[in-house]
């Protein structure tokens, strides 16, 4: 059972997750850039345990990684039990939906996969296993559709700023707001700035790396340059992704975007949220529904300051919600809402 659900161009070579050799291989994202390695995940437990650790981080990559935790799942169910193997597999379940709490593609994927178990007669490898690539393959077109409607945005502005990482890295592949980036890159956009996303320096560590393997030019900025940077007229437009969003549009991201979108209002410069529907909580009215993740303080403090005694602890919210009111436009795969609101985002669903 090997596959790649999806062929790779010229300027997107990078793949965070593979399905070999019937396990799932994560490139581990907590060393690069300083070191290219694959961990193979064999369990649903190994799945959940990449996710909670960030070897797989970033929304619609926690998604596929978790469909493809459900195939090992499973399969291991059913050897073990053929009988019984639907209700075994609801530990596993459980076990994933816990890894991290605030991308909604990790429950949406589950649900979805949740759908083929209920629909499996005998062994279920092969039809979950097709349930997960497809998955998979669905975000990688999602991605490149989102690519051009965003680049479309993009006509005559001359540099863009992101944040956080949502590229192949990201994603099951070429990324949502740093696919737009690569499609306006083809398309001849001149600068491309990218933050450096403290505390994890997604940016600074994974952003940059994934575009150099590609072959596309990008300053790094500090997070706090931000606003200096929209205030020189460097760049129209703010892009980013999202782990979450709510009915009317409110928007959970890595942590800053909201400070970005704050500042990128006061400068008249555009901001896009770029998507795939499965980002979408709809069951959520507004952001004040999603819950917000907070990580362990020494992501944040010096080694100095974690010692026994210590006065000083960190407060490490990884998300914000940006509300609705600060977004220009959402970009999915299925079209673009401009001013996001309610009424507007119900256009999605029809
Ligand atoms: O904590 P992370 O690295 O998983 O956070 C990732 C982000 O906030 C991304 O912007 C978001 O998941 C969209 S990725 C296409």
């Amino acid at each position: 059972m090997n596959s790649a659900p999806d062929s790779f161009s010229d300027n997107d070579t990078v793949r965070a997750l593979q399905w070999r050799d019937n396990c799932l291989s994560v490139l581990d994202q907590r060393k690069l850039p300083g070191a290219i390695e694959y961990e193979t995940c064999d369990s649903a437990e190994a799945v959940a345990a990449a996710i909670t650790s960030m070897r797989v981080r970033g929304a619609p990559a926690i998604g596929i990684a978790a469909a493809y935790g459900v195939v090992l799942a499973a399969s291991q169910r059913y050897r073990e039990n053929p009988e019984h193997w639907k209700e075994a597999i609801e530990v596993d379940l459980a076990r994933l939906a816990q890894a991290r709490p605030t991308a909604v593609n990790l429950f949406w994927a589950l649900e979805r996969m949740r759908g083929e178990i209920e629909k499996a007669e005998g062994d279920p490898s092969v039809a979950l296993l097709e349930a997960a690539l497809a998955i998979h393959a669905q975000d990688v077109a999602a991605n490149r559709r989102m690519g051009e409607l965003g680049a479309d945005l993009l006509e005559g502005a001359a540099g863009v700023l992101t944040h956080c990482n949502t590229g192949s890295l990201a994603t099951g592949g070429y990324g949502t707001a740093l696919g737009v980036i690569r499609s306006a890159y083809r398309r001849g956009i001149e600068r491309i700035f990218v933050t450096e996303t403290r505390p994890w320096l997604q940016g600074a560590r994974l952003t940059v790396w994934e575009l150099d393997q590609d072959g596309v030019p990008a300053t790094l900025v500090a997070d706090s340059a931000a606003a200096y940077l929209m205030k020189s007229g460097k760049v129209q437009w703010v892009l980013v992704g999202a782990d979450r969003i709510a009915a009317n549009g409110d928007t959970a991201n890595k942590i800053g975007t909201y400070a970005l979108a704050v500042a990128a209002r006061h400068h008249g410069v555009k901001f896009m949220v770029v998507a795939p529907t499965s980002t979408i909580d709809w069951p959520a009215e507004s952001g004040d529904e999603i819950e917000i993740e907070e990580r362990d303080r020494r992501e944040l403090l010096n080694e100095h300051f974690t010692r026994e005694g210590c006065v000083i602890t960190a407060w490490n919210p990884v998300f914000d919600v940006t509300p609705a009111s600060l977004i220009d436009v959402i970009v999915t795969e299925k079209g673009v809402v401009r001013s996001p609101s309610r009424e507007s985002m119900r256009a999605l669903l029809t």
